[in-house]
């Protein structure tokens, strides 16, 4: 059995999940999904951020008392647990960094780091962006901004401790080089590698307690927390930090993260690693933005959308289906609910859930509710024609997805496409072979041969949608009365080895409810 380590980011709990946030979550269950249908020992981890400045300000700001952030974060952290199981997100893990196992660990690594001689004392004299937890020097901060938020930054000027960065500066970028997939999409590499043409300044890894003291305790200078991103990064070692689960799981397969932290995961993380003595992990894959007009979506802009809204109104599986086949994994999307509704009532209403229904109930008035069993002899020469080429293209179809999302692109809009392509080609087939008037004319075999081809094409849909719109899935399997559940070892063994002709005839199918009910736009 293969493990597969896949990771989201932590998220802050300074405010509850949006949109953007359910963005990763949805992808990496996607992922997660997958690799547990091929049968891989699946480890997904999420979790919560909840030390540093920004969670101090906000608990001050909800009314908890200094040294009652502790308080604030416990119920924060609930809203992140409910919203995930709202939509339907399978991760095997979630870590806090208040947990104390996780701080032992973050400790235990920074001692490592400094035995190992890479940490030193210094005076830092520069600035700080508190919504994004970052030092920026006197040049990266022109004009008293930082550069990536464009939001005023604070001068600080303090005693502080160093992680010597620029000892591990030739050798990241010969790892990078060296290991095509460590950053992934490409382009994010080139970026990373640009970045690092220009020497890179030591990371400050430390925030004296005079001035912010909700943190994990540096474990050599009791006066100092530790930066929040040293203590944060460190939560994917942290989860497995047990002898059998670290040996078993890390290196991670893959962080997934969003684009604006890539560098403190493909710069700061591995040189922690290096310096602690760890495997780094294969790969970090950064994804785009989901922005309002030109903006990034983000509570502090104002513009967060909610999911558990979007979720109560259309449906978890509509809400999945929308965020990972409107963009392309790795760039920006511009979020619109008319075009979650369009997409609702082309690719769910009508393609897919019409094609199920109108089968099912074919199945019910010309085969009693039996999926027909076939003869050499049934269908006329053109039906035989039609048959044999949407037979080709259903036969190589989870193959082909199985290379897609496998594939170190994470092509999973491209495997939406693919499985959607396949069900519009199966919905004109219908339409080309009109079974109504086969039957008026008493060709009874072809209208057997079509129906047969389409329960085909639908187990074959539903499978290769699974890590997608699971729910959605599982239903059809039931529609269609397979044997098994569409995610136990039956579903396994169609997803993994499928062949032409495996839909089981005389089985009994067992319509029910419209799958994706139409939405009048607007509504
Ligand atoms: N706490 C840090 C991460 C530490 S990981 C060791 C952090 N937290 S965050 O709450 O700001 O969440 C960042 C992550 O949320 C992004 O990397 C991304 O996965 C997701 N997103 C937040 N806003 C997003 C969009 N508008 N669009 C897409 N993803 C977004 O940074």
């Amino acid at each position: 059995m293969k493990k597969f380590y896949i990771t989201t980011p932590i998220y802050y709990v300074n405010a509850n999940p949006h949109i953007g946030h359910a963005y990763t979550q949805v992808a990496v269950d996607a992922l997660a999904r997958f690799h547990r249908m091929i049968g891989d020992d699946v480890f997904f981890l999420t979790g919560t951020d909840e030390h540093g400045e920004k969670i101090e300000e906000a608990s001050l700001a909800a009314g908890f008392a200094k040294g009652k952030e502790k308080d604030f974060v416990d119920t924060i952290v609930l809203n992140f647990k409910r919203v995930w199981s709202e939509l339907g997100i399978t991760h095997d893990g979630f870590i806090r960094t208040t947990d104390e196992r996780h701080k032992k660990t973050v400790q235990e690594l920074l001692m490592r780091m400094k035995t190992n001689g890479d940490i030193y004392e210094g005076e830092y004299n520069g600035f700080f962006c508190t919504p994004c937890e970052t030092f920026w020097t006197d040049t990266q901060a022109e004009g008293e901004k930082c550069p990536d938020c464009k939001r005023p930054v604070a001068r600080l000027k303090e005693k502080n401790y160093f992680l010597k960065m620029s000892n591990y500066q030739d050798w990241l970028i010969d790892h990078i080089n060296t290991h095509p997939d460590f950053i992934k999409p490409d382009f994010r590499k080139n970026e990373v590698l640009g970045f690092l043409r220009e020497k890179l300044n030591d990371l400050c890894i430390s925030r004296s307690k005079e001035r912010m003291a909700w943190g994990i305790e540096l474990p050599f200078d009791k006066n100092y927390v530790i930066y929040v991103w040293m203590d944060a990064l460190i939560n994917y070692v942290s989860a497995v930090w047990e002898k059998d689960k670290l040996e078993k799981y890390w290196p991670a397969d893959v962080h997934v993260i969003a684009k604006d932290i890539l560098r403190h995961h493909a710069v700061y993380w591995p040189i922690m690693l290096k310096s602690a003595g760890l495997p780094l992990p294969k790969s970090v894959f950064a994804h785009g933005w989901w922005k309002m007009g030109d903006e990034k979506i983000s509570k502090s802009r104002g513009n967060a959308v909610d999911p558990v809204a979007l979720k109560d109104k259309y449906g978890i599986d509509p809400l999945r289906y929308f965020l990972i086949k409107a963009v392309k994994l790795g760039y920006d999307g511009v979020f619109s609910e008319d075009a979650l509704v369009l997409m609702y009532n082309s690719d769910l209403a009508n393609d897919l859930g019409n094609m199920l229904s109108r089968t099912l109930t074919m199945v019910e008035k010309y085969f009693s509710g039996i999926a027909p069993e076939l003869t050499p002899a049934d269908g006329s020469e053109t039906q035989k024609k039609l048959s044999a080429e949407l037979n080709e293209k259903t036969a190589g179809l989870l193959a082909s997805v199985r290379v897609k999302i496998g594939s170190e692109d994470f092509l999973l809009k491209e495997a939406i496409d693919e499985v959607m392509a396949l069900v519009a080609k199966a919905n004109k087939y219908i339409e080309v072979s009109a079974p109504w008037t086969s039957a008026k004319a008493g060709d009874i075999g072809s209208v057997k041969l079509m129906t047969a081809d389409i329960l085909e094409v639908l187990m074959v849909a539903a499978m290769g949608l699974y890590p997608f719109i699971p729910g959605t899935c599982a239903k059809i399997w039931a529609q269609l009365g397979l044997a098994g559940t569409i995610d136990g070892e039956v579903g396994k063994k169609v997803f993994m080895w499928y062949k032409w002709r495996a839909f089981p005839a005389g089985t009994r199918v067992a319509k029910g409810e419209m799958l994706f009910p139409r939405i009048k736009s607007g509504a």
